[in-house]
């Protein structure tokens, strides 16, 4: 096969994303920019001329994986000249660290420098030994992704803000993502049409906190009703016709009753929230400077539960932060059980260097950490199995997503209250949305047929 492989000629990339959905949505840019730019991205990382990890820090195990990876990369490498880049929160946080502690990286590029890949990529590929960019996203800049870019044909992430101001004392993200954004709501409302008018079916509005949301100006969220310029932002992305609209994550301190209101005058948006909590213990969330009391946020949750349709909830919890005690991880459970929650994320606590909890003594051992993540985990198991009973007989419309793993007579999707759903049928459904009828409940999944 014929291939320039020169410094300007078409260089192939393999890009591998770890982490959370803002990962995805900026390597789905990147893979934009790269392809405009005359880059071919391909799926053999052996192959390729350059290859990307786009990285996650939020906890230290996710980091340490990306240092396994760089040396599973170096070994299988076929080409000497292989350029090896590591870009997202870890070269964010690292920066030109990076390099010595992997000297087969050649390029770090942080979480605001997307856009600037191809050049960056040209500079090493020119002979540039060790390049990096940790700087900011550039005035004016557009959040541009192809469509063959997008991680699904029928969902796309649709990131309206970026960064964290609000510093938790355990997260990374507002050092490693910088202060909140919020893209231009004409910018956010034109890219729904668009994704309508190519055939999507579901989009997530994304962002660390997507109701912070709180654009520079308004053009765009004149003409919508609502206290906060989210849920103005709700109604305006509501106005599109997008058949189904989801939103993810919510910050409990700024999540006021008028989103709720929203939800419930337009069936599109989708009734599901995530609305974190991290513990039920108020000396903890102080701790933690989350800026709400268990009590605020049950007030939040009370809101949710009384909605016309009911709204399913979701949570993040952390279990093992420095000094929590037995009857604090005891308030955590009694939270959950308050709550209801449809489905929980729990973590181990993980000290982040230069956050502020991590100048507190990291005391609780990695047994008692993993003895209360079993212990909250039971809790949610509980909880769960009777929320998911109320589903049996009852319909749930489904975005059917492709065959499911565990039969191939069977396909898989989400429900608009955003949970697995299995049932038997043909794959040309895929890519449709179904009412399918529960008729079984597994630990974190729906069973039913076909309506
Ligand atoms: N240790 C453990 N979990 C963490 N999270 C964020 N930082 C840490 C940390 N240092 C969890 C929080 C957050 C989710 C995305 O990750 O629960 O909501
Ligand atoms: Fe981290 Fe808190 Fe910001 Fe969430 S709100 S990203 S937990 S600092």
């Amino acid at each position: 096969m014929w291939a320039m492989d020169g410094v300007m000629g078409k260089a192939s990339v393999y890009l591998e994303t770890f982490g959370c959905q803002m990962n995805v949505a900026d390597a789905e840019r990147a893979a934009t920019g790269l392809r405009a730019a005359g880059y071919e991205l391909i799926q053999q990382v052996e192959e390729a001329d350059v290859v990307l990890l786009n990285t996650c820090s939020v906890r230290a195990r996710a980091e340490a994986k990306v240092y396994s990876r760089v040396g599973e990369v170096k070994h299988g490498q076929r080409k000497n000249s292989q350029l090896i880049g590591v870009m997202g929160c870890v070269a964010q946080l690292e920066g030109e660290a990076v390099f010595d502690h992997a000297p087969a990286v050649g390029l770090v590029v942080g979480t605001r420098a997307t856009d600037r890949l191809p050049l960056l990529i040209e500079r090493a590929r020119a002979g540039e030994k060790q390049v990096s960019d940790l700087g900011e996203r550039e005035e004016g800049e557009e959040w541009n992704v192809s469509p063959v870019e997008r991680h699904s044909p029928y969902i796309a992430f649709v990131p309206i803000i970026e960064g964290c101001n609000k510093f938790c004392s355990y997260c990374i993200v507002p050092f490693s993502r910088g202060r909140e954004r919020s893209r231009p709501a004409a910018e956010i409302i034109a890219e729904v049409e668009k994704l309508k008018n190519l055939g999507y079916r579901e989009i997530h509005l994304i962002g660390q906190n997507v109701n912070s949301y709180r654009p520079r100006l308004e053009s765009g969220l004149e003409n919508f009703k609502g206290a906060t310029p989210f849920s103005r932002l709700l109604r305006a992305v509501a106005a599109t016709g997008m058949e189904r609209i989801k939103f993810t994550t919510s910050f409990p301190r700024d999540f006021h009753s008028d989103i709720v209101q929203a939800i419930d005058e337009n069936v599109n948006l989708c009734n599901w929230v995530h609305l974190p909590v991290q513990s039920g213990s108020d000396r903890v969330l102080r701790a933690m400077r989350r800026g709400h009391k268990a009590s605020d946020y049950l007030a939040r949750v009370a809101a949710i539960k009384n909605s016309r349709r009911r709204l399913a909830l979701t949570s993040d919890i952390i279990v093992g932060f420095p000094g929590e005690t037995t009857g604090e991880i005891g308030e955590t459970v009694q939270l959950i059980e308050q709550c209801e929650y449809d489905s929980l994320y729990i973590f181990k606590y993980s000290p982040r260097a230069r956050t502020p909890a991590a100048l507190l003594l990291d005391d609780i051992s990695e047994e008692e950490k993993a003895a209360r993540f079993a212990m909250v985990e039971e809790a949610q198991r509980r909880v769960q199995k009777s929320i998911y009973n109320n589903y049996i007989g009852t319909s749930v419309n489904v975005l059917v997503e492709r065959e499911s793993t565990r039969s191939a007579s069977d396909l898989m999707g989400h429900s608009t209250c955003h949970k697995i759903v299995n049932f038997r049928g043909g794959k040309d459904l895929i890519g449709k949305t179904v009412d399918v009828r529960v008729t079984e409940i597994k630990v974190n999944s729906l069973y039913g047929e076909l309506v």
